[in-house]
């Protein structure tokens, strides 16, 4: 079966039984064994979907039951099923990765209690019906590629687990002397669909500074940045993934390299440096031999220290061109290395890195794609920490794509650094607010300096 027929049977199996235990908990006591088969059998569908993605959404839109994304018309009952919960007021049931049995029971035992006890549902109700896993509510239609908190919630689930996973693979590959492509493969396909379903909140994840696992977070940012790229340029489905998976295990040739050199806090000799510098070769090698693998990873293992003007290691390679996936992959690689602090730099604002990424005109990076990479970006990437002039710091929402200096931003915190009780939202670029013009950024601000983690603030309501 294809994948993608695999996903539509999986989410018609959700809708199924979904529906069919709302239909017994009306029928039967709850112990009954019936409602338990139906609440069992709704487990081990959510679980199949969970391998997939962290949360399991079905949507009524017009009418209509999408679940996670795929519109469900045929399947029989489907039609009233939506009609029943759009007339009470839900339009939204998300299901987070872990949910028990018991929940399901707990949650559909209290919608059909509620459902026939009111006609509509107001959003105390709604909310009371919630569970750790299970949330409820009415659908927001949100701008394409803005994070609401619940799915910000979810994406932040989805990039841990990929750091998590990450680590896995390593470990694995250390053991068995190269990846293992089950483990990777499934891996490539969470962060895919995370990417698919909110690229801003996982590009925002994966650009946010970071102290800890540089090697782990670097394979996952990798694989982020270059899928973010790639679909910008509207490459989708298993291209998409052939490329998240490039970005993925383009360092994976460094488990050869001896873990002394690989995390020496100090700058390398030059003899140490030519050690780490076999790890393309390495990669390559060892993803070459997986057959099950993509060969773009190899080629992307491969070439990724290679720069457009045929300098880079391993040395003495002509080609006379850079394969795309290879050039988003050494974007994303370079952004990330100077993003994340090591011992022996201090992290760089993004505005430095988009200039090393612009120098030397051309000779290292297709600048054509690092314009893109920049826009995509912005220069205060979503997620960034930032001191405005007027000496507030404020957390970066969302790049305004025409003046990509003048975010809209949330001021968390005084000129004094004391955090407000009440942060406030505020769009850099309007010139003609009610309080004259906004202040301007002045710098980015390193959240561990400042005491102040950003990433809550993007998962609230806009205040
Ligand atoms: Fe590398
Ligand atoms: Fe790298």
């Amino acid at each position: 079966m294809s994948d993608d027929a695999r996903r539509i049977r999986t989410a018609e199996d959700v809708l199924r039984y979904f529906m069919a235990c709302t239909k017994a908990v009306q029928l039967y006591a709850p112990e009954h064994p019936i409602v338990a088969r139906a609440v069992e059998q709704l487990a081990q569908t959510l679980e199949r979907a969970h391998a997939e993605a962290p949360a399991v959404v079905i949507g009524i839109v017009d009418g209509q039951v999408i679940v996670d994304g795929i519109a469900l018309a045929d399947v029989h009952g489907a039609a009233d099923a939506a009609a029943r919960l759009r007339a009470f007021g839900i339009e939204r049931i998300a299901i987070g990765r872990g949910v028990a049995a018991e929940e399901l029971l707990e949650f559909v035992r209290g919608l059909a209690a509620a459902q026939a006890k009111a006609e509509g549902a107001g959003d105390d109700l709604l909310a009371a019906l919630a569970t750790a896993h299970v949330h409820v509510g009415r659908l927001r239609l949100q701008r394409r590629g803005e994070a609401g908190p619940d799915d910000m919630r979810a994406m932040q689930h989805a990039y841990q687990d990929a750091v998590a996973g990450a680590e896995a693979i390593w470990e694995q590959s250390l053991a068995e002397g190269g990846p293992d492509p089950v483990m990777a493969t499934r891996l490539v396909d969470g962060l895919a669909s995370a990417v698919g379903q909110n690229r801003r909140a996982m590009m925002a994840l994966s650009t946010l500074y970071r102290y800890d696992n540089y090697t782990f977070t670097h394979m996952v940012n990798v694989s982020v940045l270059t899928m973010a790229q790639a679909r910008s340029l509207g490459i989708d489905g298993t291209l998409l993934r052939q490329f998240g998976l490039a970005g993925l295990m383009h360092d994976i040739g460094k488990i050869k390299t001896p873990a002394e050199i690989l995390k020496k806090p100090d700058r390398l000799t030059e003899g140490e440096r030519a050690i780490m510098m076999k790890h393309p070769v390495d990669g390559a090698e060892m993803l070459r031999r997986r057959l099950e693998l993509p060969p773009l990873a190899a080629v992307a293992a491969f070439e990724h220290h290679l720069k457009v003007n045929g300098t880079g290691y391993p040395g003495g390679v002509a080609r006379p061109e850079l394969n795309l996936a290879t050039q988003f992959v050494s974007i994303a690689d370079v952004f990330d290395a100077m993003r994340s602090k090591r011992s022996y730099q201090q992290a760089f604002p993004t505005d430095r890195i988009m200039a090393v990424l612009q120098q030397n005109d051309g000779s290292h990076f297709e600048q054509r794609l690092v314009r893109r990479f920049g826009q995509l970006l912005g220069i205060y990437p979503a997620g960034n920490l930032v001191r405005l002039d007027d000496g507030t710091l404020a957390v970066v929402l969302r790049v305004h794509a025409p003046d990509p200096s003048r975010p809209m931003v949330r001021v968390v915190a005084g000129p004094d650094g004391q955090r407000l009780q009440k942060p406030h939202d505020v769009a850099l670029w309007v010139d003609d607010g009610p309080g004259g013009p906004p202040p301007r950024i002045v710098t980015p601000v390193d959240p561990a300096v400042a005491g102040i983690d950003p990433l809550p603030y993007l998962d609230e309501a806009a205040a």
